[in-house]
């Protein structure tokens, strides 16, 4: 790098440790007080700094792109998703656009399974009923729940976090492990496990949890619709910690409202941080406010791939995540 140090604007506040390092190589624009940037606020940042970090919390659609004298040359992602970014957009702009893939793969795994353990096993409705006063000692038949021990476990989508899952599922609790994707996973992916791949509707119709892990496509808003959560039995789980936009959540809210499935556990929603009033209100689903990737280690890890995606861009050379659109 050589020359007036890049600007660098995030647009949230990031773990302390990673503002500083990237402060030690970038002139950065931090945002202090981690509010969500609004339209304005991305509009200039894209007209005065070299590089903007956005998480899934901005909207970078071709709206804000258009009409605009652009600076940045650079979009580089705080986190895995990019559905949020006008990937074509940008391109068309001359910027590039890079993301965290990998890095959150065994946090987000292990929110999948909690939220299994927790929605199964009525960890979240148990713990309310103590803190409400209302437990008043054991009994042999209170709030009787369902093991996920041996049960079937069905993956949409088999990327890193959805094999992540299947190995802690498969080996630690024996579950079956069934999973849909469009294409063929290679099987040195999927060296260790044995899993079958099936078609969606036979992953539905016989799955005891149905765990979400494809990426927010335009294919895939609304795959798992009222006609999808219908194939599901009425003892079955919905999972996700992958997008609200995959799930028609009005749709979910009914299921579970009428009994036709069993219950779920969520981490992400169609209009975060909005929630349908009929899942706030179920005691058969458990809620989670998006922290998939939310440890510190994680986050760290994702800021410091975010530093050294900006690093390779800014000194020329190619950067490690790149997005192709
Ligand atoms: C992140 C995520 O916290 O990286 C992703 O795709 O879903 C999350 O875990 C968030 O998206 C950061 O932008």
């Amino acid at each position: 790098m050589s020359g007036a140090r890049p600007r660098v604007v995030l647009t949230r506040k990031w773990p302390h440790r990673v503002e500083t390092k990237l402060a030690e190589q970038f002139d950065v624009e931090l945002n202090v007080d981690d509010h969500p940037f609004t339209f304005e606020e991305l509009e200039s940042a894209l007209k005065t700094a070299d590089a903007i970090c956005p998480t899934v919390t901005d909207r970078l659609d071709e709206r804000l792109f258009d009409g605009v004298d652009i600076k940045v040359k650079m979009l580089a992602n705080f986190g895995a998703g990019t559905e949020h970014i006008d990937i074509e957009a940008a391109r068309r702009n001359g910027i590039t656009v890079t993301n965290t893939p990998g890095i959150l793969t065994k946090a987000t795994a292990e929110i999948t399974i909690a939220l299994m353990l927790m929605v199964a096993r009525r960890a979240s409705e148990g713990e309310r009923w103590i803190r409400a006063n209302k437990w008043d000692g054991w009994s042999p038949t209170q709030m009787l729940s369902t093991g996920i021990t041996g049960k079937t476990l069905g993956l949409v989508g088999m990327g890193r976090i959805a094999t992540r899952v299947a190995e802690i599922a498969g080996h630690g609790f024996n579950m079956t492990i069934q999973y849909f994707s469009r294409s063929e996973v290679p099987s040195e992916k999927l060296a260790g496990l044995t899993v079958s791949r099936v078609s969606l509707e036979q992953l539905l119709s016989t799955s005891d949890f149905v765990s979400i892990h494809c990426p927010a496509y335009d294919e895939t808003r609304g795959l798992i619709d009222a006609d999808a959560l219908h194939l599901m039995s009425k003892n079955s789980f919905l999972i996700n910690t992958a997008r609200g936009s995959i799930v028609d959540e009005k749709a979910l809210a009914y299921a579970v409202k009428n009994c036709s499935i069993a219950g779920a556990g969520l981490d992400v929603y169609e209009h975060e941080p909005r929630i349908h009033p009929d899942l706030l209100k179920s005691d058969r689903v458990v809620l989670l406010p998006h922290i998939g990737s939310g440890t510190l280690e994680t986050r760290e890890a994702m800021g410091y791939r975010v530093l050294q995606n900006l690093t390779a861009f800014f000194a020329g050379n190619s950067p490690l995540n790149l997005i192709h659109c």
